[in-house]
Order: C-alpha cells, then sequence, then structure tokens
C-alpha cells in the first residue's frame, strides 16, 4: 500500500532544527526555530513552573480523563489573559473557550468549526505568515487568499495595500491576523491600525480569526492583547488560537486553547458542542499536564507574579539582543540599514540578506537562519554576538 506514498519534504524550520543539532561544530549559532534561549543558550523551564509542577505533584490524585475541552479552570484563566478580566464580553455568555493542543492545535479547531459553519469561506493570510498557517489551515478546507503585510524594501508593514485588499474581502471570508510579535517579520500592526481593521471588518462583515502564540513578549502582556480585545469589544464574532508555547515556555507540553466570541449566548453554545465534536474527532482529549500548571500559576498571586516577572525578563532580554545586533552589524561592507531591527517586536526579524551570504553563514559558519532570513532575536547571547556579528559583517564583505 504504502509504495504509493510521495515523498515529502519536511516542514523548512524543523528540518534547520534537526540539521542544526547535527551540526558538530562548537561555535554554532541557532537562530532558527522561535524557542527562547537565555543569555547561557539554554531553554530553561521557568520558575513559576518548576513551582507549579512541585504542587500538582502533591496535588494530583488520579490521571482519568479530563474531558474533551481540557480543564474548566484553565480555560477561565486562558480568556481572562487574553480579554482582560474585566472586559465586557466575559460573563456575557458570548464568548466559548476550550484548551487545545498546543497554538497549533487550536489553530485547527478554529478552522474545523469556521468550515463548518460556512464551508465556502475563503481564509486570508498576509503575505509573509508563518510557513505551516497554509498547511495547517489549508487542510481544514479553507481555500487561501492573500493580502499584503510586510514590505521587505521599506522594512515594515505596508498599511495602504494591507488595508486596500481587506476593504474587498467579502462578507463570510476569514481573515488570519497576528495578535503581537509577528511571526515572520516582527513588523507589529498599531493599536491605531487595529482600530481600522476592526472597523473595515464590521464594514465588510468578514471574521477575523487571530494568531496569538507571543502574548508578554512584545511590548508586555497586557499592551500585546489590544488588538484581541478592541475586536472582541466591538465585533459580533471572533475566533482567537493562543500559545502557552512561548510565554510559558511550556513547548513541549502543547497547551494551547481556542477562544471565540459569537454573536449571543446560543451561538455560543452550539459553536462549544461543534468545537467538542471536532476536538473528539481529530484528537479525542487535549495533554493534561501544562494546561494544569498555567491553571496553578495563573490561579495563585504569589506564582503568577513570579510567573509575570520571568517573562517580563524574557522580554527585555529579547530587546536587548535586537538593539546589540542592530548595532553591530550596521556598519557593513554594503551599506545595509538592520536599524528595523531594533523597532520590531517579539522574537523575530528578518535581517534581509540575499539568499547566497544565508549559505555562506551556514555552511562557513555554522550559523542557522531560516531561508526567508528571519532570525530568531533570542538566540544571540553575550558569548557568540562577537562571532555572529563579525560573520555577518564578514559576508556581507563579499
Ligand atoms: C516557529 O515559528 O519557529 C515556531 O512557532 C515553531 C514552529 O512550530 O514552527
Amino acid at each position: 500500500m504504502f509504495e504509493s506514498l510521495k515523498p515529502v519534504g519536511l516542514d523548512p524550520i524543523l528540518s534547520l532544527m534537526i540539521a542544526f543539532r547535527e551540526d558538530p561544530r562548537t561555535t554554532k549559532v541557532d537562530l532558527g526555530v522561535g524557542v527562547y534561549m537565555d543569555d547561557r543558550g539554554r531553554t530553561p523551564v521557568m520558575n513559576a513552573v518548576k513551582r507549579a509542577e512541585t504542587k500538582l505533584m502533591a496535588l494530583e490524585n488520579t490521571k482519568s480523563y479530563q474531558g474533551i475541552g481540557g480543564d474548566a479552570e484553565y480555560n477561565k484563566h486562558m480568556l481572562a489573559l487574553l480579554l482582560g478580566a474585566n472586559h465586557s464580553v466575559i460573563g456575557s455568555g458570548r464568548t466559548t473557550s476550550i484548551q487545545a493542543p498546543g497554538g497549533s492545535g487550536a489553530l485547527r479547531v478554529g478552522a474545523e468549526v469556521i468550515t463548518r459553519a460556512r464551508p465556502n469561506a475563503k481564509l486570508w493570510v498576509g503575505v509573509p505568515t508563518w510557513p505551516n498557517h497554509v498547511p495547517l489551515l489549508g487542510s481544514a478546507g479553507f481555500e487561501i487568499k492573500e493580502y499584503p503585510y510586510y514590505d521587505m524594501e521599506t522594512r515594515q508593514i505596508n498599511a495602504d495595500l494591507m488595508m486596500e485588499t481587506l476593504r474587498s474581502v467579502p462578507a463570510g471570508d476569514v481573515v488570519l491576523l497576528h495578535g503581537c510579535c509577528h511571526n515572520p517579520t516582527g513588523a507589529d500592526l498599531t493599536n491605531a491600525q487595529w482600530d481600522e481593521i476592526t472597523e473595515i471588518a464590521l464594514e465588510r462583515g468578514f471574521l477575523p480569526f487571530i494568531d496569538t502564540a507571543y502574548q508578554g513578549l512584545g511590548d508586555g502582556l497586557e499592551e500585546d492583547a489590544y488588538g484581541m480585545r478592541v475586536m472582541a469589544e466591538k465585533l459580533p464574532e471572533l475566533v482567537i488560537a493562543s500559545s502557552c508555547s512561548k510565554n510559558f515556555g511550556l513547548y513541549r507540553e502543547r497547551t494551547g486553547s481556542i477562544t471565540f466570541v459569537t454573536k449571543n449566548a446560543d451561538d455560543a453554545k452550539l459553536v462549544l458542542g461543534q468545537a467538542m465534536s471536532v476536538a473528539r474527532q481529530m484528537y479525542s482529549m487535549p495533554p493534561a499536564h501544562g494546561a494544569l500548571l498555567v491553571s496553578l500559576i495563573l490561579g495563585d498571586e504569589e506564582l503568577r507574579s513570579e510567573w509575570t516577572t520571568e517573562l517580563e525578563e524574557v522580554r527585555l532580554r529579547i530587546l536587548s539582543m535586537r538593539t546589540l545586533l542592530a548595532d553591530s552589524i550596521q556598519d557593513n561592507a554594503l551599506g545595509m540599514d538592520f536599524s528595523h531591527i531594533k523597532r520590531q517586536k517579539g522574537m523575530f526579524s528578518f535581517l534581509g540578506v540575499k539568499p547566497e551570504h544565508l549559505v555562506r553563514l551556514r555552511e562557513e559558519f555554522g550559523i542557522y537562519i531560516v531561508s526567508s532570513t528571519r532570525i530568531n532575536l533570542a538566540g544571540i547571547n553575550s558569548s557568540n554576538i562577537k562571532y555572529l556579528s563579525d560573520s555577518i559583517r564578514t559576508v556581507l564583505n563579499g
């Protein structure tokens, strides 16, 4: 049977991760997969998570099934984290949130529910976007359409073209937006641009589908939530897929949630039933461990405050690496301007160099960068910055 299968390439980000692990050079630098690393190049377990794990060990008295929607406390805490505990829509009966296996699982549940509701809806994605968005969401049945997002020349959002395209999106279509810390460009919408898109969505009647995987890594936990909060307040319907991989460092625990804001409480009940049915058909139930930890952290004042402090350290370290890198390579033989790296948000920016530069960086210097030139700023540290910036300046020298 299986001889009929065609060979398929591995995802470009994950194959880079494997190539990096296999590279024996001790000087190698990983700017590939979007995982936070501290100044010693480690991806640590946060202290708040470690403490929650100790607490959970003592508290947990069963490993029995949790249910399709996951942990009810977790769902409640996540909704408050995303929208703010006092958001007008919370308590209105118009929201429903279930636990999902990571941000990717959340995206897929959201997509399946939307395509059940509207089988012919098209999904509009910004160019560029996270490379897995199209296969992950397209295989739920969406026809994919594109809107322009980032201008490689000016190294900022092409807001005019983006808004013009969004003004042509038909009612009933779906528009994918990144909540904050845009992956791969780091170019985030301003609050005014979120307001404008909200107005356009109202006028046109399309459904925004927000992917938020980096809340707290851009401008701060509250600031990074502006877009989803304003949309939840002003729009009749909204879908939010969220991940705890980066802001809780729970990557392998696959901890996410899918949230729907609906026109009324009856619709919310319909959506909840459909989301549970989708989950049951795909994976039956989400993994418990990560969500139980998040629930313990967000439900305990002290653990929550420790987590917030640690997350802020992560955010500030990435910010300082942005400045350090941009300043260290600004003086280069090609006269390339890297100041955009300082202006952008979250883990990623495009380096903007040519493909041949990327090949040399990888082959000669063991510096791993995704082919789009996306760099993970968290891969930079005080031990590798000189080697990294010297190597970049060397390849730009020709
Ligand atoms: C990334 O963009 O590098 C991360 O979100 C990891 C992944 O799954 O691609």
